[in-house]
Parts: C-alpha cells; structure tokens; sequence
C-alpha cells in the first residue's frame, strides 16, 4: 500500500506548494556599504544589526551545507557589500569546498585586491553595480566619487576572464540617457548589461514615475539600432533577465523586469539575510530565523520547509503592480542594502 504520508516528506523542503524547486541561495555577509546608493540605502541609513547577531563564517558554512544537502547548487554572496567584510577569504574558502557555483555580486569598488582569493575559490562569474559612465552622475547616486576605480576594475575583470555581468537600475531623467551608451560597451567586451526596473523597498522613496520600464528600454533600442540588429537571445532557465545582444557585438544586454513582468513562476531563488533570517522572495515581509535556531543547537530544516512553502506565487503576495505600489505593503519588506538585491 502506498503511504501517502512518506511521499508528502519525500517532497524536498525547498520545493514550495507551487512546484518551484529553490537550488539557487543569495546570502548576504554585511549590511554596512562603502557606497550610498539612493535607491538601495535610505538617506537616514539603515539600524545595523549587533555584529553578534550576525552569521559567524563558521555559521554562514553550516546554514549553507544543509541547503546543498537539499539541492541547492548554486550560492551567490551579496552585502551591503560582500568584500569589505574582514573574514571574506576564510567565507568563500569554506563555501568553495561545498559542490556549487559561488558568485558574488559587489559594487567592484575594491575587488583589484580580491582577485587572486576569488579566482583561488572558483568565483568566475562577477556581477557588479555600476549606473552611470559619467563620474559626476556616478558621485551624485552613490555619494561616492569612485567612478574612475570601479571603472577601471569592471576592465581588469574581463581581463582577468571573469565572466562579467553589469547591473544598471535605471532612473527616469537620471541615467535613462545612458542606456544606448551602456549597450555601446557591448560592442568590444564580452559583458552583460543589465538594465533593472527601478523596485520599491523600504526607505528608498519609490515611485513608479523614476523606474524606466522593459518597454520604454526596448523602444529606445529599437529606435536606435535596425530592427535585424537586435537580437533576443534564449535565457537560461531560472534566468531574472530577458536578455538581447547587437549583432556583431561580443557582449549582451538585458532587462530585470521585476516591476511590469514578474519572472516569479521561474523563481528558484532563497535568500539568507546577514543576521540570519531566510527572506523566500525579494519583496517577503516575513522572515524566519535560522541562526537562532542553529545557536540553540537545534535543527534548522523544519524552519526551512515551512519558510519556503509560506512563499507568495508572486513578489511577496504584491501580485498586482497596485500592490507592490503601496507603500504599507512595499515598506514591510526590509530596505535593499540588508536585503542584498
Ligand atoms: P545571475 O546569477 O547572474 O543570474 O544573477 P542574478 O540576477 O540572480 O543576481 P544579481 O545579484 O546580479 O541581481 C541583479 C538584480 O536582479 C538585482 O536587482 C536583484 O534584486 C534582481 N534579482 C535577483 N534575483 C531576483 C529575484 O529572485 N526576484 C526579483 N524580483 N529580482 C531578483
Ligand atoms: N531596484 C532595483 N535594483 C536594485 N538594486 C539595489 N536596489 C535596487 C532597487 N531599489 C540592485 C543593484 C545591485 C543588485 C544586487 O541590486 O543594482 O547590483
Ligand atoms: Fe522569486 Fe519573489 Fe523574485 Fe518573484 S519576486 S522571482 S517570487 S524572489
């Protein structure tokens, strides 16, 4: 006979009750940044958890081996920003050893001085934030006159074969002047550029007036180059990105269109936040606590199971753009910077 309750807890605990299996794990190490990007940091800053609240490296190791142990495959390191924590060499040493792909995704300021350990670690594939070409642009979103260095290490990526991808949110009237000269860097570097609609998050003054949306993008590509130019590439199977390139062009571009068309029933991805807490979507308001758990010696896989099957269809349970418009839905959610993108 068969028994039906062996087969529901065979089900892996990080399928949810819509059939998505989560093999992708987003931690984040820090909450602090060397940059202050407007859109993902609010202006009075952000309460920083005490630092014994947050996830020892020992503790970021024994959290992830059990989501390997459940099928996750690949684990991409966010912040604040990932390399300014002290202990990076010891975290991606300890996260090398487990049987995934290890990214990161970093704002590059510093990351001349991190290639040898992420090279030594497996860690091929970079993204990195960069919004504008123009350094005075670059200073005004990210009160940071670091232009000439992020600039520079995006080169020295590729050159050290890195595979890059370049994040770029786009702001109406800010940086929406800049999409053509972005995908022009396509032209002689093998990168993605990726223009991100612009999200709503706590502290970061959303309004649905500043994001540039995947159809005003694609109009101003395609009023810029001939139609039998552009061409949409196949993405890959959990990708965030609709992804394109110019034809003849070594790199590609892309749009995360989060906002006007949510990609949530590919969704495969969990996040683990610095302190501790898996977040199951991007726009989640609730939280459960896995580094307590883990402290008081207890297991952290029941608290996993139900996280994931409390995961919303769609961004959080925002499923209309009404929703994810307002604010006592959108500011229930933590801000950005500790969330790691
Ligand atoms: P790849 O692994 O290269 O596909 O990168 P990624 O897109 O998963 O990661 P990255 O850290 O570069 O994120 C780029 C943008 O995509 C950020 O703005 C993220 O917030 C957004 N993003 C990443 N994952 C998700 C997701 O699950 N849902 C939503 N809505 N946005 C996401
Ligand atoms: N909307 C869209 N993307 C954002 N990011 C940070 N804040 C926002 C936001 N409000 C992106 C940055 C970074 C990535 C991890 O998240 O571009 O590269
Ligand atoms: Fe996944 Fe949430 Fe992002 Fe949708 S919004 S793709 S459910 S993390």
């Amino acid at each position: 006979m068969t028994n039906t309750n062996n087969i529901v807890n065979s089900k892996s605990i990080l399928k949810d009750n819509f059939g998505r299996d989560h093999a992708y794990l987003r931690i984040s190490l820090i909450e602090r940044c060397n940059l202050r990007c407007s859109y993902c940091m609010p202006a009075e800053g952000v309460k920083l958890s005490p630092k014994s609240h947050l996830m020892t490296s020992d503790e970021i190791y024994n959290i992830a081996k059990t989501f390997v142990k459940h099928g996750v495959k690949k684990i991409r390191l966010t912040g604040g920003e990932p390399l300014i924590r002290k202990d990076i060499p010891v975290i991606l040493e300890k996260l090398a050893t487990l049987n995934v792909t290890l990214s990161i995704t970093s704002n590059a300021v510093i990351i001349d001085k991190h290639i040898a350990i992420l090279k030594q670690n497996n860690v091929n594939k970079i993204n990195i934030s960069l919004d504008s070409l123009d350094r005075k642009k670059f200073k005004e979103i990210t009160l940071r006159d670091q232009f000439d260095k992020v600039y520079s290490n995006l080169l020295l990526l590729v050159e050290e074969d890195f595979e890059v991808k370049v994040n770029v949110v786009l702001m109406k009237g800010f940086n929406d002047n800049e999409i053509i000269n972005f995908i022009n860097l396509t032209k002689d570097l093998p990168i993605s550029i990726r223009f991100i609609e612009f999200m709503p998050f706590d502290g970061n003054k959303w309004d649905k007036n500043k994001m540039v949306s995947y159809k005003e993008i694609m109009a101003c590509v395609n009023s810029t180059y001939k139609t039998n130019e552009v061409i949409r590439l196949t993405d890959a199977k959990n990708d965030t990105t609709k992804n394109y390139k110019i034809k003849g062009y070594k790199g590609s571009f892309g749009v995360i269109s989060s906002v006007t068309n949510p990609f949530c029933d590919s969704c495969n991805r969990l996040r683990l936040t610095a302190n501790g807490k898996i977040k199951n979507c991007l726009f989640s308001a609730s939280e459960s606590d896995l580094l307590t758990t883990l402290r008081e010696g207890k297991s952290i896989e029941p608290v996993i199971k139900k996280a994931v099957e409390a995961k919303f269809k769609v961004r959080g349970g925002m499923d209309t753009l009404e929703k994810l418009q307002e604010p006592k839905l959108h500011n229930q959610n933590r801000s950005m910077i500790t969330i790691g993108g």
